[in-house]
């Protein structure tokens, strides 16, 4: 069985050419370690290069997907340079990705300064879920409705899922040699999930992390900005240092929920911040207290202070504190987030005067 597997998996995954170098990626093996299992889990490698298209990852899953036995798909996407890869001639890439050559080593790189883009503010905490994309989407309608032009790099690259809560979601086009943001709520946007399956991200190592955030910095067209959020993952990994390696970035905004174990993490990425020279801004603590939409009537759930603990231990400010509001998942999910569905609420207005606090 495992056999005749691997034989469909061949031939599947054969017919997908590189359209840079229209070759079979199968044949050139820039994907490789076909492993499968005997109920039907497949794991692939693809090798991807700066100048390569990385929609190519989407392809190779789907085309694996609908392999007669297979039940699940892994894609790692490694860097080309990092491979002891076939000879393969340098060329074009993504939509847009320059002319110049990947480097073959990854040097430390020197952070390139971006004026156009305006204040570069990186929105972290140490776990997922604790709201901060919820945060980052707010945060940036609030200053687009205070007259700033804001845009919105959605680096989160294990789940990108600003395009869902700012209600966008298609090809973003190019245009001479440079991608377009797309643009929602007055705010532009660009994100990953754009240009892969939202839901099945592909797993994205190291130098890979690096490109991607330079080409979103270097060669979407943002126009000039007064302020650019970008929505990282959590934790302490390849986005956060890539960023800081990429670009200037003017401040740091942690996201945390008042449990102590949140905070804790959340002191982790805070640290991680000033230790490479970027200021943490200030703490917005979310989900603080429940406030139900029928009384109004504010509720500790979570316990309380934590995000406070953390503003005086990192010696910063605490910029709000945020209630867990139903309607703000509400408005996530349908692209409205809280501050245009609910502009009146408790929640709206803390999330805008952390906006303000920022400008
Ligand atoms: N203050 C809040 N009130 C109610 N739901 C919230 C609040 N903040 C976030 N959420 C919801 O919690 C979930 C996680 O938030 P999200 O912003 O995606 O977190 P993260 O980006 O940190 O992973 C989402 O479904 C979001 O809508
Ligand atoms: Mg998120």
């Amino acid at each position: 069985m495992t056999d005749s597997l691997q034989a469909r998996l061949a031939a599947a995954l054969s017919p997908i050419a590189n359209p840079r170098t229209g070759a079979s990626i199968y044949s050139t093996q820039q994907v490789r370690d076909i492993a499968s299992t005997r109920d039907g889990k497949v794991r692939v490698t693809l090798l991807l290069g700066a100048q390569d298209d990385p929609t190519l990852a989407r392809q190779v899953r789907q085309a694996l997907e609908k392999v007669e036995g297979v039940t699940d798909v892994r894609v790692d996407v490694k860097d080309a340079a990092e491979a002891p890869a076939p000879a393969k001639p340098a060329g074009r890439a993504l939509p847009v990705m320059g002319n110049d050559p990947a480097p073959r080593t990854p040097a430390a790189p020197t952070p390139v300064t971006y004026p156009k883009l305006g204040r570069i503010l990186a929105i972290s905490s140490g776990k997922g879920g604790v709201g901060k994309s919820t945060v980052t989407t707010n945060l940036a309608i609030a200053l687009a409705k205070a007259g700033k032009r804001v845009g919105i790099m959605d680096a989160d690259i294990y789940g990108p899922n600003i395009p869902r809560m700012m209600g966008v979601d298609e090809a973003p086009p190019v245009k001479d040699d440079k991608i377009q943001p797309l643009e929602a709520h007055g705010v532009k946007i660009m994100s990953l999930g754009f240009l892969i399956e939202r839901d099945q991200p592909a797993i994205w190592r190291g130098p890979i992390v690096m490109k991607i955030i330079t080409q979103f910095l270097r060669d979407v067209d943002w126009g000039t900005l007064d302020f650019l959020l970008v929505d990282m993952p959590p934790g302490t990994g390849d986005a956060q240092l890539s960023l800081v390696q990429a670009t200037n970035v003017s401040g740091a905004v942690i996201v945390t929920t008042p449990q102590e174990v949140a905070v804790g993490d959340a002191l982790r990425g805070a640290k991680m911040f000033e230790r490479v020279g970027v200021p943490v801004l200030g703490i917005v603590e979310n989900m603080s207290y429940f406030e139900s939409p029928e009384t109004g009537k504010p509720m500790a759930i979570f316990g309380t202070g934590g995000g406070k603990r953390l503003a005086d231990e990192l010696g910063v400010p605490l910029l709000g504190e945020v209630p867990l509001y139903p309607p703000v998942l509400e408005g996530g999910d349908r692209g409205a987030p809280i501050v245009v569905s609910d502009a009146g609420s408790a929640a709206a207005k803390k999330l805008t005067a952390v906006a303000m606090k920022l400008v």
